[in-house]
């Protein structure tokens, strides 16, 4: 039986992190574990940045963004030195598995940890919603509600200028927020980097629009193409619809977890815990129709996520 786990947070932060963190430290100390918080990811591990936490350790945070753990990038970990400085201090500890929340780089560092004999199981905790493994990653609902109420705030200004205003949402390669961040705010045109765009063939939409009284227009761009404000410039001399671009950045990644992101988390953490008591590492959680499964590191990072093209042509369909 599994008595002494760590917990930690990986890579980009995500809203809902918090609420996997308290699940994680709540389900072990129901289960007789002692928990470990280590800090700032794997930079923590090596460092020993470790502290033991009680279930007052998680108190107030369900509702906060960010990451009471802190997260970091360490590239100390992708070596064999590192990993061993790592495995080294669980050992130190008598940490047996380690829950790690974060993204596929995260989890790849996971599968190397679980290699080394630390049975540990992998969190899926991004914005993007670009793990494969899984329909769901937590702090996407937030991220796409931060994004939406931003956009809803740009079309007001944009209607009451006439103007056309390009909006670039996060996502890194991946055009899953922009596609429903699109739909969600009336947005004419959604561009992302899964699917063929054309802005000779956009300008010509937005002067057949005119024709109808359309006066105002939103345009999503996803992070992956980039250039907002180029698309902006160009749309406006094909069109001479004044277009500003804004950049969305990173308060997508900010902000009070929504209830699904909460939830979500919850189940994934509890589910984490889980595995680790039946001595089961080299996991990673995820969610299938609407239901928390586990995959095997290797396998789940081989897989691809398809891009939902049904959606995106839909988008088209009624965007104008
Ligand atoms: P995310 O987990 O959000 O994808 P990163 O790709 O930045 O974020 O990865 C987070 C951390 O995971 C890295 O800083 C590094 O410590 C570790 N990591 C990433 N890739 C690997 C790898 N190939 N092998 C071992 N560790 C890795
Ligand atoms: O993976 C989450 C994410 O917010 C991406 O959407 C974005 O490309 C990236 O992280 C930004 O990373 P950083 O916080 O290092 O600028």
């Amino acid at each position: 039986m599994i008595k002494k786990i760590g917990v930690l947070t990986s890579g980009g932060d995500a809203p809902g992190m918090n609420a996997a963190v308290r699940a994680v430290v709540r389900t072990a100390i129901s289960k007789g574990m002692e928990v470990y918080g280590i800090r700032r990811g794997y930079v923590g591990l090596i460092t020993g940045d470790i502290f033991q936490m009680d279930a007052r350790s998680v108190s107030d945070i369900i509702h906060r963004g960010g990451t009471m753990l802190y997260t970091a990038r360490c590239p100390e970990f992708r070596t064999e030195e590192g990993l061993d400085k790592a495995k080294a201090k669980c050992e130190e500890l008598g940490l047996e598995g380690i829950v790690v929340i974060g993204g596929d780089g995260s989890f790849r560092g996971a599968a190397d940890l679980s290699a080394r004999g630390i049975l540990c199981v992998g969190i899926p905790g991004t914005i993007d919603n670009d793990i494969a493994c899984t329909e769901y990653t937590i702090g996407y609902d937030t991220a796409m509600n931060t994004a939406m109420e931003l956009a809803d705030k740009l079309r007001d200004t944009s209607q009451s200028h006439d103007r056309c205003t390009v909006i670039e949402v996060m996502g890194r390669n991946a055009g899953h927020i922009a596609v429903n961040t699109g739909i969600a705010c009336g947005a004419i045109e959604i561009i992302t980097k899964e699917m063929p765009y054309d802005l000779d063939n956009i300008a010509k939409k937005m002067l057949e629009m005119k024709k109808t009284g359309k006066q105002n227009f939103v345009v999503v761009v996803a992070e992956g193409i980039g250039h907002a404000e180029e698309i902006a410039r160009t749309l406006q001399e094909k069109t001479h619809v004044e277009s500003r671009a804004t950049v969305l950045g990173h308060v997508q990644r900010g902000g009070s977890p929504t209830l699904r992101d909460r939830v979500v988390a919850s189940e994934m953490g509890h589910y984490a815990v889980e595995l680790l008591e039946q001595g089961i590492g080299n996991r990673v959680v995820g969610m299938q129709q609407n239901k928390i499964v586990d995959f095997d590191i290797q396998e789940a990072l081989a897989m691809k996520k398809p891009y939902d093209e049904r959606l995106h042509h839909m988008a088209e369909e009624i965007g104008f």
